[in-house]
């Protein structure tokens, strides 16, 4: 049975006292039950993260991790190295890091292997472009994707794999997709990967909607079917509002 998730996308945002009163706020939030609740603070909060919210259910994952185990790659962070400070989770393959920092599909298929092999869960983003929208190959764009990224790993690997549907139009944009088009392409996610795998592996993946969620139209989006919850960027940084989020479904 796959599960609600609303994890919070921080970016890089909020040094270490900022992290420490929102975390703090967080915890004065109460969670109805329905969804797992994740917090993604940036490197160097990983740990004071993970040390503030011992004792409660909100879980540290981190935003991005190298594909390497470890050795002679300046600036870099390896899976061992968030294990140490008690992250088992990582996002990979936002459409900033794409955009950015140019992460290929075949780079990140690197990066899954990686947090695999380390017993990482991750929540692995993707997502077309405006044009690929407008153009009419946005399930063609997201299948290759994943199929890029994703497909050369068994149906077992996916337990610890978490998918996030993001729309890089509706990043931060203000633009949300409407309800229908996420759910219409989730249900379309679920049938590439039950093509690819097979009917359990699809329903039980996990897939997150990400773009402009905000409190007031969270409900709607979880609502749908195929919507198993969301990963939040700028309403994540309020703790009212991300409670409001996590307590949509
Ligand atoms: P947003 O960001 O909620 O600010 O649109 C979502 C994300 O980038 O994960």
């Amino acid at each position: 049975m796959r599960k609600n998730i609303v994890a919070g996308n921080w970016k890089m945002n909020n040094d270490l006292s900022q992290t420490e009163s929102l975390l703090n706020d967080l915890k004065k939030e109460t969670n109805t039950g329905n969804a797992e609740v994740i917090v993604a603070p940036t490197f160097v909060n990983l740990y004071p993260a993970f040390e503030n919210l011992k004792g409660t259910d909100i879980i540290v994952a981190a935003q991005n991790m190298h594909q390497n185990t470890n050795g002679a790659y300046t600036g870099e962070i390896s899976a061992s190295m968030l294990r140490s400070v008690g992250v088992t989770t990582v996002i990979l393959g936002h459409s900033e890091r794409r955009a950015y920092f140019h992460e290929s599909d075949e780079l990140l298929a690197q990066k899954v292997n990686t947090a695999l092999e380390n017993d990482m869960r991750v929540i692995f983003c993707f997502g077309e472009e405006l044009a690929d929208r407008k153009g009419g190959t946005h399930e063609k764009v997201v299948e290759s994707q994943l199929s890029n990224a994703l497909f050369h790993l068994d149906s077992d690997q996916w337990k610890n794999i978490v998918l996030a549907y993001e729309p890089v139009w509706a990043i931060g944009t203000g633009e949300t997709a409407s309800p229908e088009q996420a759910q219409d392409m989730h249900a379309f996610i679920r049938e590439v990967v039950k093509n690819k795998y097979n009917a359990s592996t699809a329903e039980d993946v996990t897939i997150l909607y990400g773009g402009s969620v905000k409190p007031t139209n969270a409900q709607e989006i979880f609502s749908k079917p195929d919507v198993d919850g969301g990963l939040i960027g700028g309403a994540s940084l309020k703790a009212t509002d991300f409670f409001q989020i996590v307590n949509a479904f």
